[in-house]
């Protein structure tokens, strides 16, 4: 009995540290500042554009539909540029450019059936010309926006590739040459995984990296998980993502959306032939204030891992890490008459 209670005690007070946690959590992301501000402002359009998007990439898409978002849509870009918020950020062209892809799509309809589209139509001219028009030029050159039809043999791509294998020799990494990375590679590896998924398109997350010796010593130092191999790592990459990208019930996606991230970066490296090692790092203390501080990491961010990395020294000593069985992972809850 004793012992049973005991155990309950003992589970209890990790249930509380956890609590702990969870209000640190909600009082980094809940600091007011105009930065924050401006990210929420500027994610409330995405989502919403987001959604316009998914309309025009429905199997059957209703001519005239979202014009109650569009409209807002539009309002709120009046008063993106009524704060003085740079037009030239993602955000802003994302919108225009999936509005005028909208207003294009209507128009191959009898756009006088829907009452609403002479006013969007007009308010969106108004609004082009009060913006530079070689940043509306290069909106419509270098971004798109609606959908389009992927053929087969593109999607079943995937099948032409060893996934398997190229999983199978990415490794966690301890030790590299001594030298920094080619800024070219990790700006290969971040366009890479800038192709990874996210909730509504929103793209939250960012990287910091550096291999200037003084800062990677000290990110060295504020980490827990490099006990063994301090010293060894040439270089640093931060990933982040920012909590005023989510709203209400998208508490906690930023671990969600970063960890995905996470995996494409990583995944990313190991196709150029850069090894990596995720850290571990204890979030909330002394040490995430340091670190953002060292790399000016805004305090809505959520530091979602310390990557150490650096070029393979040769061949290299690499530990097992066995894995569970497929059966120890997967349960089929069902299987419908068809299989
Ligand atoms: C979130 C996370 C934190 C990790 N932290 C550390 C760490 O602090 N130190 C370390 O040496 N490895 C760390 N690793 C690497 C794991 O030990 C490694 O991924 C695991 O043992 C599987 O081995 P493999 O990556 O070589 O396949 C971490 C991995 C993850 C995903």
């Amino acid at each position: 009995m004793i012992t049973k209670i005991k155990k309950a005690i003992q589970y209890f007070s990790v249930r509380c540290y956890e609590l702990k946690i969870s209000i640190k959590e909600f009082r980094r992301g809940s600091k007011l500042s105009s930065d924050a501000f401006e990210s929420f402002y500027k994610n409330g359009m995405l989502v919403e554009v987001h959604s316009v998007e998914k309309g025009l990439g429905l199997k059957n898409t209703k001519p005239g539909h979202s014009s109650k978002p569009v409209t807002n849509l539009i309002n709120k870009m009046f008063g993106y540029i009524g704060r003085g918020y740079d037009p030239t950020d993602f955000a802003f062209k994302e919108t225009y450019r999936v509005i005028a892809a909208y207003i294009e799509y209507q128009k191959e309809f009898d756009t006088s059936k829907f009452p609403e589209f002479a006013e969007i139509e007009r308010k969106f001219n108004v609004l082009t010309q009060q913006l530079d028009s070689n940043l509306v030029a290069s909106i419509k050159d270098d971004l798109n926006g609606g959908a389009h039809i992927v053929p087969l043999k593109e999607l079943l791509h995937g099948k032409d590739f060893d996934v398997q294998s190229f999983f199978k020799t990415r490794h966690s990494i301890r030790m590299y040459q001594k030298m920094p990375l080619n800024q070219s590679d990790i700006q290969k590896a971040v366009e890479i995984a800038n192709m990874s998924p996210s909730a509504c398109n929103r793209q939250p997350n960012k990287v910091y990296f550096t291999s200037e010796c003084e800062t990677v010593k000290q990110i060295d130092d504020l980490i827990t998980g490099s006990s063994g191999f301090k010293g060894e790592t040439p270089n640093y990459i931060i990933v982040t993502t920012d909590r005023a990208c989510f709203m209400k019930e998208e508490q906690y996606q930023w671990y969600i959306n970063g960890g995905i991230y996470l995996s494409y970066l990583t995944l990313a490296l190991h196709s150029l032939g850069i090894g990596n090692c995720i850290m571990q790092w204890k979030a909330f203390y002394r040490t995430e204030n340091k670190l953002k501080e060292l790399l000016g990491i805004s305090s809505h961010e959520a530091i979602i891992a310390v990557v150490g990395c650096g070029y393979y020294q040769g061949d290299t000593k690499c530990i097992y890490a066995q894995r569970k069985a497929v059966s120890d992972t997967l349960h089929i809850v069902g299987v419908s008459d068809a299989e």
